[in-house]
């Protein structure tokens, strides 16, 4: 697969619907994420127009024309949480470990930082070592432990809240 193909790019309301296959993708393996099938189609693009309209970043990873992932960053309803930031990805089977979620994350986080998101915070499950990595490597460092708090495949499994902040140039 030649990765130079790949372009990393924020999300338009025209790929709500690649969006929503890729989520789908990832959801029904049953492993990562806590959604479990694909959103209606109706709530993707909700969601995208939501990120757009509000200034969230939202980068998606495109290949020939498919969006083979996503990374998004959506800011806390309340005044008090405003500073705060809510991040998700995910990469579709085959492009995983091909440098694509780096990318991604790097350019979501890099839009964040001149958004002025001062902390961003995630929740990944505890055995997910490849993201726990990659969220580490980039400035995330872990803050709790939620136990059995999903249940996927019949297993429970913890989940680990992580947070980064950039509440001074060095925090
Ligand atoms: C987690 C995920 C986003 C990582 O993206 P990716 O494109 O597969 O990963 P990359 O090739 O960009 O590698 C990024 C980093 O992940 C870590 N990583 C990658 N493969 C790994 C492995 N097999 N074991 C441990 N860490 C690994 C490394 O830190 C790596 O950094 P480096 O190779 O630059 O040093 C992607 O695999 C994915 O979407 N997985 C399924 C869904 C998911 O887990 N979403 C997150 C839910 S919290």
């Amino acid at each position: 697969m030649d990765m130079t193909a790949v372009r990393i790019r924020p999300i338009t309301e025209a790929d709500a619907e690649g969006f929503r296959q890729a989520v789908g993708m990832v959801g029904r393996e049953r492993i990562y994420i806590r959604l479990t099938d694909a959103p209606s189609a109706e709530d993707a693009l909700a969601f995208v127009r939501s990120n757009i309209e509000n200034g969230h970043p939202q980068f998606v990873a495109e290949h020939a024309g498919d969006i083979v992932g996503w990374c998004d960053i959506v800011r806390g309803d309340y005044e008090a949480e405003k500073h705060v930031g809510s991040l998700g990805i995910g990469i579709i089977p085959a492009w995983r470990e091909r440098g694509v979620g780096r990318r991604l994350i790097e350019a979501t986080l890099e839009a964040a930082d001149a958004a002025k998101f001062l902390r961003i915070e995630l929740t990944a499950n505890a055995n997910n070592e490849r993201a726990i990595r990659l969220y580490e490597s980039v400035g995330f460092v872990e803050e709790g432990r939620k136990r059995s708090a999903r249940l996927l495949q019949e297993q429970f499994c913890d989940v680990l809240v992580m947070g980064r902040l950039r509440l001074s140039p060095q925090s």
